[in-house]
C-alpha cells in the first residue's frame, strides 16, 4: 500500500510525438526492456498527427526495437504489443484530447510523454488540461528545458497551469547514468575525502565531454541549439552540480534538489572571454546548416562557483563533436604539496594528485599519487588508485528514468528553481558571445579551447 499519493504508480503512459524520432529510439526499446524485467504494467498509448493504424505503429515498434538492440525475448515483446494503442490526432484540435480521454479508459494516473518538439507543449499541456487529463497525472519533458532563461521560465509557466511541480518529471538523461549516480554516492559514503573536498586543496575542476562522431543528421536541431545548449547546459551543468553541492541536509531527493540548486545560483554569470567556441571543417556542408553558420560544434567554458567552499576554483567545461575520441570525464586537480623536496616532483607541468571520474565509455574512479621507484634515488613515478566498475545488465537511463517517473519518483530528474538557476548562469553568454574559430575533425578543437585552460595545465586527455 502506497501512503503518499505522489508515489502511486502510473497506470498508463501517453507518449505524444509515438511516430517520432526519440519515441523510435529511446522510448519503446526502454518500454521493452521494462516489459523484459517485468516492470511495466500500465497501457501505453501513443499519440501522433500521422494516419497510421495500429497496427503500424506495432510494426514501427518492432522495428524500432529491433534497430536499437534486437529482440531476445519474445513474450516481453508481444505483451508491449499487447499493451499498445494509437490515437491518431491533430494537436490543436481538442476532439484528440477527448478520443485519448475515451481510449484511457478510466485510467486513473496517466503519465503524459511529451516527445514533441518544444514548440508544441504548450498545445499539448492546455490540451490535456482542458479534457481534464492532467488530474492526478504526471508530465515527462525532454531537455532542452527551454532556449534560455526567459524561455525557461516561459515553460515553467505552461507546465504549471496544468500539473503541479512534483508531477512533472524533467529528464537530462545523465542523471539515469550509473557512473554519474555515484558520483553523488561516491562524495557522501566515503569520509576521506571531505577534508579535501575544497579551495583548500583542488586547484581546478574540468569536465570533458568528447565525442568523436558529428551531427549524424541532425542540422535543423544543431542549427538551432549549438554545443552549449545541447550539452552543456544541461548534462554538464549537472555533472558539475553534483561534484559542487555541500551535503545534502537530510535522506530525501528534495535536499539533494535543493542543494544542486544551490550551486547554480551560486554561479558567476559567465562572461564571453571565459568561453571558446569551435566548428568542426565540413560542418557548414552538412544538410540543413547555412552555409556561412555561426554555430558551434565545441564549446570550452570557464565557470566559478561563488561559494564557501569553492571561492577562486576555476571549473573548466568542454563538449564537441568531430573530436579525438568519444570519453566522458572529470578531473578533480589537486594543489601541489606546499615543498618541492623532490627534484622529479614537477607540481607544475606534473599532474601529481588528481582523482579522476571516467563516466563513459566505462565508469572508473581513480586516485592518482606519485609512488618511488625501486632504487637508492628519490625518483618517484605516478600511478593510479583505480576503482574500476562496470554495470553488465545495468538499465539504460531511458529505461530507468521512464520508470521512477512512473513510480513518482523525481530523485533523477531537474527541478525548476535549478533549470533557471542553470539558465541564469550561462545567459550572458547566449545573446554576446566570441566568433567560432574552426577545427580540424578529428582534433580536440580549436587553440583557444586550450589557451583557455592553460594557466591550469591543460586539457587531461581523456582518450589516455
Ligand atoms: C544528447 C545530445 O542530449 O546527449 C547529443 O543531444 C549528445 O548531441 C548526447 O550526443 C550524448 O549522450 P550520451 O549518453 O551518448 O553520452
Amino acid at each position: 500500500m502506497v501512503s503518499d499519493p505522489h508515489r502511486i504508480p502510473s497506470d498508463a503512459l501517453v507518449v505524444f510525438g509515438a511516430t517520432g524520432d526519440l519515441a523510435g529510439k529511446m522510448i519503446f526499446p526502454s518500454l521493452y526492456a521494462m516489459c523484459k524485467r517485468g516492470a511495466l504494467s500500465a497501457k501505453v498509448i501513443g499519440v501522433a498527427l500521422d494516419d497510421w493504424s495500429i497496427e503500424q505503429l506495432r510494426e514501427h515498434v518492432v522495428e524500432s526495437i529491433s534497430r536499437a538492440g534486437g529482440i531476445d525475448d519474445r513474450a516481453a515483446l508481444d505483451k508491449l504489443l499487447t499493451q499498445l494503442d494509437y490515437v491518431r490526432g491533430d494537436y490543436q484540435d481538442s476532439d484528440t484530447f477527448h478520443r485519448l480521454a475515451r481510449r484511457l479508459d478510466g485510467a486513473q494516473r496517466p503519465a503524459h510523454y511529451l516527445a514533441i518538439p518544444p514548440s508544441l507543449f504548450e498545445r499539448v499541456i492546455a490540451g490535456l488540461r482542458d479534457a481534464g487529463l492532467n488530474r492526478q497525472a504526471r508530465l515527462i519533458v525532454e531537455k532542452p528545458f527551454g532556449h534560455d532563461l526567459a524561455s525557461a521560465q516561459e515553460l515553467s509557466r505552461v507546465a504549471l497551469s496544468a500539473f503541479e511541480e512534483r508531477s512533472i518529471f524533467r529528464i537530462d538523461h545523465y542523471l539515469g547514468k550509473e557512473a554519474i549516480m555515484n558520483i553523488l554516492y561516491f562524495r557522501f559514503a566515503n569520509s576521506f575525502l571531505e577534508p579535501i573536498w575544497n579551495r583548500n586543496c583542488v586547484a581546478s575542476v574540468q569536465i570533458t565531454l568528447a565525442e568523436q562522431f558529428g551531427i549524424k543528421g541532425r542540422g535543423a536541431f544543431y542549427e538551432s541549439t549549438g554545443c552549449l545548449r545541447d550539452v552543456i547546459q544541461n548534462h554538464l551543468l549537472q555533472i558539475l552540480a553534483l561534484l559542487a553541492m555541500e551535503p545534502p541536509a537530510y535522506q530525501n531527493y528534495g535536499a539533494v534538489h535543493v542543494e544542486k540548486a544551490k550551486v547554480f545560483q551560486a554561479m558567476r554569470p559567465a562572461r564571453p572571454e571565459d568561453m571558446v567556441r569551435g566548428q568542426y571543417a565540413g560542418y557548414r556542408s552538412e544538410p540543413v546548416v547555412a552555409q556561412d553558420s555561426d554555430v558551434e560544434t565545441v564549446c570550452a567554458l570557464r565557470l566559478y562557483v561563488d561559494a564557501w567552499r569553492w571561492e577562486g576554483v576555476p571549473w573548466y567545461l568542454r563538449s564537441g563533436k568531430r573530436m579525438t575520441s568519444t570519453a566522458t570525464e572529470v578531473l578533480v586537480q589537486l594543489k601541489p604539496p606546499p615543498q618541492r623536496l623532490f627534484d622529479d616532483s614537477d607540481p607544475v607541468n606534473g599532474r601529481a594528485n588528481y582523482i579522476r571520474f571516467r563516466l563513459s565509455d566505462n565508469s572508473a574512479v581513480a586516485l592518482a599519487a606519485r609512488v618511488k621507484q625501486t632504487g637508492k634515488e628519490f625518483i618517484g613515478e605516478q600511478r593510479e588508485l583505480l576503482l574500476l566498475d562496470a554495470h553488465p545488465g545495468a538499465e539504460t537511463p531511458y529505461e530507468r528514468l521512464l520508470g521512477e517517473a512512473m513510480a513518482g519518483n523525481g530523485a533523477l530528474f531537474t527541478r525548476q528553481d535549478a533549470v533557471e538557476a542553470a539558465w541564469a548562469a550561462i545567459d550572458p553568454v547566449l545573446s554576446t558571445y566570441p566568433p567560432v574559430e574552426i577545427y580540424q575533425p578529428g582534433s580536440w578543437g580549436p587553440a583557444g579551447a586550450d589557451a583557455l585552460i592553460a594557466a591550469d595545465g591543460g586539457w587531461h586527455d581523456p582518450s589516455t
